[in-house]
């Protein structure tokens, strides 16, 4: 009988011996997919086998994540790592091509091209005696491994987590048992407290007058919005920074960011940087580059999609 651990996908239950395909894969490039799951119609974990990475990862790091051979350089944040069983987990929101195709194309069973990491500096955990730790939307999913080592470090910790609406909430369960409070917002109210991540930091703050920091990841609009709310009480808010980067090893010099009087690269110099000295409207404004490419490279994704979907079977005399 086979005693390695079971994989698991939502959309195929079929378990499958980690540890025999680990050798089979030996052959084969890239790293395997052993675990997928759908949160919403846009965001969704995979769990990649990767040992050597599970045991490097520190929470607050990411990859550089390349789907096939063809595939384009995509950062994503390691949300969770376990070196027990060799794998790490990244949560995606598809939000254009390269995503949009993972979301297709990522199956239990079938390997990411490149996998490379991890990369970014840690979060410092320090000596923080009580911590806010904020995720908004997509940033639910790599707050969480903060939250964790904060509460591993001794620290009281307290979960503020933001999403549209309660369809789309993922993980509450994690929070629930890692944090010592935990406080859910939605934009409409249908799940926790109505209102934007920053009520419930303003509540927390209310019930807390001792906290020592807060650490915040989400959209640059909102962790901005995070910064100037605690910027009166001269409280330590550290951000996540997602500019637009492509070798994630500081050599091309696109992932640039403004924090105080420097020019940093967030690939190597962070991603966290005190909330407080980032320009997050120069971050946003380089974020917005691109936007007319990366539309055209949707429409011209889902275009070949929608036409091979809808192309006839090869005819036998064109086979070859
Ligand atoms: C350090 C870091 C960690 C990240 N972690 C996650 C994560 O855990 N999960 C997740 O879903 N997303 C994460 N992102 C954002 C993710 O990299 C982008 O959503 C992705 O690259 C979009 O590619 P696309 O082709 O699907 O969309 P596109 O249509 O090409 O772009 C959509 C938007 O994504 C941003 N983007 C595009 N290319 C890049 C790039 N090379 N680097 C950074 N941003 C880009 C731009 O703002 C753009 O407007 C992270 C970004 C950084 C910098
Ligand atoms: S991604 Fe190239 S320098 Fe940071």
């Amino acid at each position: 009988m086979a005693t390695g651990r079971r994989k698991r996908d939502a959309g195929n239950e079929r378990p499958v011996d980690i540890a025999e395909s680990r050798r089979q894969g030996e052959q084969g490039a890239g790293f395997e997919i052993v675990g997928r799951q759908d949160f919403s119609d846009v965001t969704y974990l995979l769990d990649i086998d990767h040992p050597m990475m599970a045991r490097a990862a520190k929470p607050g790091q990411f990859v550089i994540v390349i789907p096939h051979e063809h595939g384009e350089r995509i950062p994503l944040t390691i949300a969770d790592f376990d070196s027990r069983t060799g794998t790490v987990t990244l949560v995606v929101q598809a939000v254009g091509k390269t995503t949009q195709e993972m979301q297709r194309d990522c199956r239990v069973g079938t390997r990411l091209f490149g996998v490379t990491g991890p990369l970014g500096l840690p979060v410092e955990i320090g000596n923080a005696k009580k911590v806010v730790c904020v995720g908004g939307g997509l940033g639910v999913a790599p707050i969480f491994p903060l939250a964790r080592a904060f509460k591993e470090s001794g620290a009281y910790v307290i979960g503020v987590v933001g999403f549209r609406t309660r369809d789309l909430v993922f993980w509450d369960d994690r929070f629930q048992a890692t944090c010592d409070e935990f406080i859910i917002c939605t934009d409409d109210g249908s799940a926790g407290i109505e209102g934007r991540v920053t009520e419930g930091i303003a509540l927390a703050m209310a019930n807390h007058g001792d906290i020592d920091e807060v650490v915040a990841i989400g959209p640059p609009i909102m962790m901005k919005a995070v910064a100037e709310l605690t910027r009166p009480a001269n409280l330590k808010t550290t951000v996540s920074l997602n500019p637009i980067m492509v070798d994630g090893t500081g050599m091309c010099g696109g992932c640039r960011v403004k924090v105080g009087d420097k020019v940093l690269f967030a690939c190597v110099d962070g991603p966290h940087f005190d909330g407080h000295q980032v320009d997050f409207d120069d971050l946003m404004n380089r974020l917005r580059r691109f936007t007319t490419e990366e539309k055209l490279a949707t429409q011209r994704w889902s275009h070949a999609c929608r036409r091979s979907a809808h192309e006839p079977p090869p005819s036998p005399e064109t086979q070859v």
